[in-house]
């Protein structure tokens, strides 16, 4: 009886102390990265219900190399920044531009990808040229805090931009005539016109963006690691591998 109670005692021990160990090492191996997974192809949610996309598995990958566990933190994308700044998350990738004025809150690694700002129109438009977005009062439909919204308000001034979430709801503005346009990222932009009949991206582009991963101002620590990752997958293939896997 004695016996069997010690045993339990040591056994009780012995696991507890186990867990603290597994967990204390987890606690310190988990790289947070928030997210706006409305954004195929680089993130988005597939049919199991899982983010996936170029960003999520570029994300993996690193954090592979680099011996953590990827924690995926779905967000609006204006909050994404805050999130970093706050330090509720430690990355922020997002098909993120780098931009000047982001980097007064934030550091960027090395850019991972290019973008260029489309604009997507009904097929049959009068606006056959970005240079007509300048003549008329068009309405210009963006995804709220993107590069895209801030170029045109600067462009087109506020009035005329209305902003969606993301940037399905903006193209379903477009199609139920709310909008007269909407000026997104190319790759998500094209997915968004193959899967809703009757509209088309203009040929001339917008603006032309790199594409970076954001970490808190300051943390050179993680920058340095990041950057040391991508630089070693990109040497190695992995990233355009990631990245022809999605855009064909
Ligand atoms: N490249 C644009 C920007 O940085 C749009 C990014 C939107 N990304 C997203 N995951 N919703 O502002």
């Amino acid at each position: 009886m004695k016996l069997t109670k010690i045993l339990c005692l040591v056994l009780a021990v012995l696991s507890l102390s186990l867990c603290f160990v597994a967990c204390g090492n987890d606690e310190g191996k988990v790289l947070k990265m928030a997210t706006n997974a409305y954004f195929q192809p680089y993130e988005y949610y597939d049919a199991n219900n899982q983010i996936v996309g170029i960003d999520a598995e570029i994300a993996a990958a690193i954090c592979e190399y680099l011996g953590y566990e990827l924690e995926i933190i779905d967000m609006e994308f204006d909050s994404i920044i805050t999130s970093i700044q706050e330090g509720s998350c430690d990355f922020g990738m997002a098909g993120m531009t780098v931009s000047p004025e982001r980097l007064v809150d934030v550091d960027f690694t090395s850019s991972y990808a290019t973008g260029v700002q489309v604009v997507i129109v009904k097929e049959g438009s009068a606006i056959t040229s970005v240079d007509d977005l300048t003549d008329a009062d068009y309405k210009i439909g963006v995804q709220l805090g993107t590069t895209g919204d801030i170029y045109a308000t600067d462009d087109y001034g506020a009035d005329r931009v209305v902003s969606y979430n993301n940037g399905n709801s903006a193209v379903l503005a477009l199609i139920g005539g709310s909008v007269d346009c909407v000026i997104l990222d190319n790759e998500p932009a094209k997915k968004l016109v193959e899967a809703n009949p009757g509209l088309k991206i203009l040929d001339t582009s917008y603006a032309d963006e790199d594409y970076a991963i954001c970490v808190q101002k300051g943390n050179s620590e993680l920058l340095e690691d990041l950057n040391r990752a991508l630089d070693a997958l990109t040497k190695d293939g992995t990233i355009d591998a990631i990245v022809n896997k999605y855009i064909k």
